[in-house]
């Protein structure tokens, strides 16, 4: 019981801690797993942009084929698969160890679990949160991930993003706002849209389960409704019989 204790605190004072960040307020994300084709858009965005570098171990693609209701021929062409995949192959990254050894000073995480680490507001917030940053190796920041060891990766969607300063009398310089300097192929609402689908994606991966949940917990529901009138009708029976016995 103790350790719980220590586990819920633990957790509330990273979250605190995750809260008061670099400075913006983390932005709402508006995500629902259960929307198959927002997955299906995100899943696309992810193998595009994100599965050079970062795995998702806990999710194959067979796992993937049956949620997103679509064979596996229809995931590799789709670009959801790799063509030289097999079935019961997770998501891998396809950097090496390495190759980002020398190339990232920091390795890139496995996803599988870190919108339950995060959160999907801080997921949608940190991937629109990139900024330019001369000082840092990879040409840039991020708003909720100070010093943020991976390159701003969906910058030709989304545009370049300049930050803006604010003075705070007794503690200096804090972020202010992100403007976008030079637009990308998307408009701020599509790329909104856009990082929604790949935290929908991700949210999905990191508990498979939940969509589960959310698939069958309208079942349940029915059969609980059926078994209460079932139990209602048992009840009515009982008490007529005992009412009218003398
Ligand atoms: C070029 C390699 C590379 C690509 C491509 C890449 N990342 Fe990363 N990512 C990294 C590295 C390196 C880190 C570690 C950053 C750090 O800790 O400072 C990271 C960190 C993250 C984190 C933060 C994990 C945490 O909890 O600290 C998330 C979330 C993330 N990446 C998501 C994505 C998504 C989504 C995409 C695709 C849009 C993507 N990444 C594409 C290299 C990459």
């Amino acid at each position: 019981m103790k350790n719980l204790i220590a586990l819920v605190l633990s957790l509330l004072i990273s979250q605190a801690v995750l809260a008061e960040g670099v400075g913006l307020p983390l932005e709402d994300a508006d995500v629902d797993i259960t929307d198959l084709e927002s997955l299906k858009r995100g899943a696309r965005i992810y193998m595009d942009y994100c599965a050079g570098c970062h795995s998702v171990k806990h999710m194959r693609y067979s796992r993937m084929a049956t949620d997103l209701k679509l064979s596996e021929e229809q995931l590799k062409a789709a670009g959801l698969m790799p063509p030289d995949s097999r079935s019961l192959d997770s998501i891998e990254g396809s950097m090496n160890a390495e190759d980002s050894k020398n190339w990232l000073s920091v390795d890139p995480p496995d996803l599988s679990l870190v919108s339950r680490a995060r959160g999907e507001d801080w997921l949608f917030s940190y991937l629109k949160g990139f900024y330019v940053d001369s000082e840092s190796p990879t040409g840039s920041n991020n708003a909720v991930l100070k010093n943020v060891g991976m390159p701003n990766v969906l910058w030709q969607l989304q545009g370049i993003q300049r930050p803006v300063f604010k003075q705070i009398p007794g503690e200096g310089e804090a972020l202010d706002k992100l403007v976008i300097d030079h637009p990308g192929t998307q408009s701020p609402e599509q790329f909104a849209a856009a990082v929604n689908d790949l935290v929908a994606f991700l949210a999905y991966v990191g508990e498979p389960a939940r969509f589960d949940r959310v698939r069958y917990g309208k079942f349940v529901l029915l059969g609980l409704l059926a078994l209460s009138l079932v139990l209602y009708r048992l009840k009515a029976e009982y008490w007529k019989k005992t009412a009218t016995a003398p």
